[in-house]
Order: structure tokens, then C-alpha cells, then sequence
């Protein structure tokens, strides 16, 4: 029995293979519409979620499976204090998979070492966000045709964005690729991440201006100012406007520069650039879907 709960789970044939199955599934839906009948997803999280919650959600409804859970830890018995380690236990007992979205970072982690069935990791905290990189990566893939040789701009909260660590985590495995960190100084890529690329000796500089290095970038990777995250309101509100992607700072980007966006936006892209040819945030969504798709047939191991 196999979980997934850091994106580097995944090895690079593995990911190949990933990517096969969900193109196969953008070509022939039909094919997969019984093959988690019977299966029972459950979705516990306790953290706010669109896109992640009913993307599961619709994965498994696609492959013909059913899906329990919860959408807030208030309507689950962690409310009246039950840990992640018993809940993981308890709905072992009525579902064949569990996605779990959880505030405090490791938490998916320790449920799937008490899970009697596999446990995917729906983001945990500022750490780590893999299936978002599956969609990510599935958006490189179809855009650019691959994952070598890319130069990807990432701009914003790169301390606390944990699909940021994760698309990091998961690029740095292929040859050529480079680093663009645009933050402010206090959302600034978290050491232990930078350690790793230097680690691996992958190139990357850092800085403020989301103009400048605009020119040679192949992706720009933008994120949301996390209001979740901060201690204080008063940081956020100085913080949150840091950086407004908008037609004219495109300007000097490449005909072929992909922007990706995990989503939610509040108001990093304005809406003026989503009818840009660059602009892939909304695919984004829908291949996440599909790589949950994925997903859910690899660790349930079916056929
Ligand atoms: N990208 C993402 O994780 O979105 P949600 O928070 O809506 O799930």
C-alpha cells in the first residue's frame, strides 16, 4: 500500500507514466468511467479548498467511484479534540483512499502511517502540495513539451506557498532547468529549499522585481499573498499588492512564456490577462482533475 505525501514519492518514470494515463484519459474518458466502481474516496478537510476538494472529488465521480468526507474540521470530531492519527483509523473503515488538506505541516504524513488505506497529501500548511505540482506539471507538459532545459520564474509568497516547494522540489530532477525567486524580502524562498538546490548545484537568483528578469522566462509561476499564513494583519496588508501581473508587464515576456497560477487569485494577475494567449491558470484546474485521475488509479492499483 503506497500514500503520497511529498511530490518526490513520485520518481520521474513514474511522473512520465502519470502523464501518460491522464492524456490518455483527455482522449478517451469513456474508457475509465467504471474503473474505481465500487472504490469510496474520502476527502477530510480541514482547511479551506475549491479547486483541490472537488477536483478529488470529480476525479473520482469520473472513474465511477463514490466520495465521502468533510469540507471544514468543525463538522468532524476534531472539533471535540479526536487526533489526525485516530480519524486516519477510523475512516480507513469506510473508505478505500483518503485526501487530506490539514493547517499544521506533517499531518497527512501521520496519517497515513496510522491509514489502513493509501493517504494523499491535499497540502499541508506552508509545506508541501504535491498533486497541485501533479497539475502543474501536466500544464509544463502539454505546453512546453517537456521539463528540461526551462527557465520558471516563481513570484510572491515563496515562504509559506507550498505548491512553490513542491513544483521546486520536482523540477530540480531535470537537466537545464534554472530559478527566477521574485519576492519580497520577507516572503523570500525558506532556507531548507534553497539548500537543496544549492545542494544539487541547480542556478537560481533571486529578486524583487517581477520586470526584469520578465524577458527570459519560459514559465511564470505566480502566487497568491497568503492571509492564512501571516501572524499579523498589518504585514499581510503591507505585503498583499506586492506584485500585479497585468498586459503591460507582459509586454517584454516571451510570445510563448506560459503563466501558471495554483489559484485562488485575489489580485497577483489582474483579470485583464486572462484572454492572453499566456495566460494557462484556468487548464491548470482542469488538468489537475486529470492527473488526480491519475493518481487515484495508481495508488488504488488499478489496471
Ligand atoms: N490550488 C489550490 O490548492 O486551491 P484550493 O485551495 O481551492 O484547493
Amino acid at each position: 500500500m503506497r500514500s503520497l505525501i511529498d511530490i518526490l514519492e513520485i520518481n520521474t518514470d513514474e511522473l512520465e507514466q502519470l502523464i501518460k494515463t491522464a492524456n490518455d484519459i483527455i482522449e478517451n474518458p469513456a474508457k475509465y468511467s467504471e474503473k474505481c466502481k465500487g472504490k469510496k474516496l474520502a476527502t477530510l478537510f480541514f482547511e479551506p479548498s475549491t479547486r483541490t476538494r472537488l477536483s478529488f472529488e470529480a476525479a473520482m465521480y469520473e472513474l465511477g467511484g463514490n466520495v465521502i468526507g468533510f469540507s471544514e474540521a468543525q463538522s468532524s470530531s476534531a472539533s471535540k479534540g479526536e487526533s489526525v492519527a485516530d480519524t486516519a483509523k477510523v475512516i480507513s473503515c469506510y473508505a478505500d483512499i483518503i485526501a487530506m488538506r490539514h493547517p499544521k505541516e506533517g499531518a497527512p504524513l501521520v496519517a497515513a502511517m496510522n491509514a489502513g488505506v493509501p493517504v494523499i497529501n491535499a497540502g499541508d500548511g506552508g509545506h508541501n502540495h504535491p498533486t497541485q505540482t501533479l497539475a502543474d506539471l501536466l500544464t509544463i507538459y502539454r505546453e512546453k513539451g517537456g521539463f528540461e532545459n526551462l527557465t520558471v520564474g516563481l513570484c510572491g509568497d515563496l515562504k509559506f506557498g507550498r505548491t512553490v516547494h513542491s513544483l521546486i522540489a520536482a523540477l530540480s530532477r531535470y537537466t537545464g532547468v534554472k530559478f527566477v525567486l521574485i519576492s519580497p524580502q520577507e516572503l523570500k524562498l525558506p532556507g531548507y529549499v534553497k539548500q537543496t538546490l544549492d545542494d544539487k548545484g541547480i542556478p537560481y537568483t533571486e529578486t524583487t522585481s517581477l520586470e526584469e528578469p520578465m524577458p527570459q522566462l519560459d514559465i511564470l509561476y505566480m502566487t497568491r499573498v497568503q492571509r492564512e499564513r501571516f501572524f499579523n494583519e498589518e504585514d499581510y496588508l503591507r505585503l498583499k499588492d506586492s506584485y500585479i501581473l497585468t498586459p503591460e508587464k507582459l509586454k517584454n515576456a516571451r510570445a510563448d512564456m506560459c503563466v501558471l497560477h495554483p489559484l485562488p487569485r485575489v489580485n497577483e494577475i489582474s483579470v485583464a490577462v486572462d484572454n492572453d494567449p499566456r495566460a494557462c491558470y484556468f487548464k491548470q484546474v482542469l488538468y489537475g482533475k486529470y492527473m488526480r485521475m491519475a493518481l487515484i488509479l495508481m495508488l488504488l492499483e488499478v489496471e
